[in-house]
């Protein structure tokens, strides 16, 4: 590859997904990897909107890009600047006005268009007057249709898109707009990808969306598949061991998909289900379309289904209006359900939500009381969670190598990080370990002597799955 390209990636994994997908796109054009902006031929910053701060992040790394741009452009090299993402798509001609030297901003439905968009701003290279690109389009055609087959190499654990938009528009959030109306991709699209991301060596897949269990991808005989029918549409292939999915939506959990953590031992007994709050009166003001009831209702039929589901979820707290009763109510829902970890975060008022123009925002001082107590909560009881799993042998996909020399970094089926020493660069490989000790946020643990062949282990479980009675799988 002859160009440089540096892409740093902000926000949700779904972005994670779209910066490899961009690197695709511009492998052709000759742009391959490199970790150092200062090397660059064209930095992209694949950027979040979601609270106040990730998208501040954007601007003060466009300052320390403008110093770059100079340094190489006074040595004659070439220095594309990009903004994507979801900032790009709520503020392009906001960066383009408080960041004149940045060339290309572009929206996540524009990826596809990244050759003429490039091909445009880097006009100027060759004397023909700086052209800067602006693209926030919701295009008609879908970017799916348009994109190229992956290219750049993806780990064990790879990210895929299933669904992407939303049309739920919970009043404190951004997504609707910055990634426009829900859509899923065909099913037999979503298991062709899944085919090659597992040839590249994947062998886990988190099939993703802003609401993945509103996937409605077209099925091959017509109609359309929900997410249970796509989960075990993908069981099958060959080398893929394991499922998961991300952001679920307590409204679109539906009885196949919970039925399928009973049956497919491939689908990680793990759900991310975020609740946001425990208060109805807020869940209302929220518009999240469930009350705290229902949401404890779906995590009872999980469990049904599949007795050792770590149940992970997302919690604002002081959204406009919340009292100290309210926020009692999202403890108590806290404590009745038991997290294997969670996400908490301050309200953050976003530009252009309707939660923004509501009275009774509450003081930065109550918000950070609120979030420290909630946060004790959740600490402990992941704490007790990881505890829980010592002693235990539980299956480890290896990821990455460890900080130390031998050592590897690979996940329990409930998304625990597992450190274990002297594991033989079995990177890419599942293998039972026994658990040794539990952290706040990982676990440490040793190789089972027995612990070949690998990945047939998990092959022989899913087998069993079919035969055994719903929720009888450990995988
Ligand atoms: N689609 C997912 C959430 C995507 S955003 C869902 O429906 O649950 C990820 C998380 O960011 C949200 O779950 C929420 O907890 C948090 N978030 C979104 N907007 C926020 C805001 N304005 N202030 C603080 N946190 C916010
Ligand atoms: Fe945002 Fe709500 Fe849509 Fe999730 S469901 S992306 S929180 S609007
Ligand atoms: Fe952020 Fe956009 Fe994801 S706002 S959380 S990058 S969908």
């Amino acid at each position: 590859m002859s160009k440089k390209l540096f892409i740093k990636t902000y926000g949700c994994q779904m972005n994670v997904y779209d910066s490899a997908r961009m690197a695709d796109v511009l492998a052709p054009l000759g742009y391959g990897l490199t970790g150092a902006p200062e090397a660059a031929d064209m930095t992209i910053l694949n950027t979040c909107h979601i609270r106040e701060k990730a998208a501040e992040k954007v601007f003060s790394e466009l300052g320390r890009l403008r110093a770059i741009k100079r340094e190489r452009e006074t040595d004659g090299k070439d220095c594309v600047i990009a903004v994507a993402g979801c900032v790009a798509q709520a503020e392009g001609a906001e960066i383009m006005r408080r960041a004149p030297w940045v060339d290309m901003v572009f929206g996540p439905q524009t990826y596809h268009r990244l050759p003429e968009m490039v091909a445009r701003a880097t006009r100027a290279a060759v004397g023909n007057g700086r052209s800067p690109v602006l693209d926030t389009d919701f295009p008609a055609e879908a970017k799916f249709d348009h994109l190229p087959e992956e290219t750049a190499p993806r780990g064990p654990s790879a990210f895929l898109t299933v669904q992407e938009g939303c049309d739920k528009f919970c009043t404190f959030c951004v997504v609707p707009y910055t990634r426009g109306a829900e859509f899923s991709r065909p099913l037999a699209d979503v298991r062709a990808e899944a085919e090659r991301l597992v040839a590249a060596g994947a062998r886990e897949i988190t099939l993703l969306g802003q609401n993945v269990n509103a996937y409605h991808g077209a099925a091959r005989t017509g109609g359309t598949a929900g997410l249970g029918a796509l989960v075990r549409a993908l069981d099958g292939i060959a080398g893929l061991d394991r499922i998961r999915y991300t952001t679920s939506h307590p409204r679109d959990m539906d009885d196949e998909l919970i039925a399928a953590h009973g049956e497919v031992a491939a689908l990680m007994p793990y759900i991310h289900l975020p609740v946001q709050s425990g208060s109805d009166r807020i869940l209302e003001a929220m518009n999240r379309g469930h009350t705290a009831e229902r949401y404890l209702a779906i995590i009872e039929r999980l469990r049904a289904a599949r007795p050792d589901i770590a149940v992970s979820s997302d919690f604002i707290v002081g959204f406009p209006g919340e009292r100290e009763r309210d926020f009692e109510a999202t403890l108590s829902l806290v404590r009745t359900v038991g997290y294997a970890q969670a996400y908490s975060f301050k309200y953050s008022a976003r530009p252009g939500t309707p939660a923004a123009a509501l009275e009774d925002q509450i003081p930065e001082t109550e918000k950070a009381a609120r979030l420290a107590a909630l946060q004790d909560l959740l600490n402990a009881q992941q704490a007790d969670f990881n505890a829980a799993t010592v002693g235990r042998s539980l299956p480890v996909l290896f990821e990455r190598a460890g900080t130390r020399p031998g050592q590897l970094v690979g996940r329990s089926p409930y998304m625990q990080a597992v450190h274990v020493e002297d594991a033989d660069a079995r990177i890419g490989a599942v293998a039972e370990v026994t658990i040794t000790q539990g952290h706040a946020n990982s676990l440490a643990g040793e190789l089972a002597p027995s612990a070949a062949p690998i990945n047939q282990r998990t092959a022989d479980l899913r087998e069993g799955a079919r035969t055994v009675a719903p929720g009888g799988v450990c995988a």
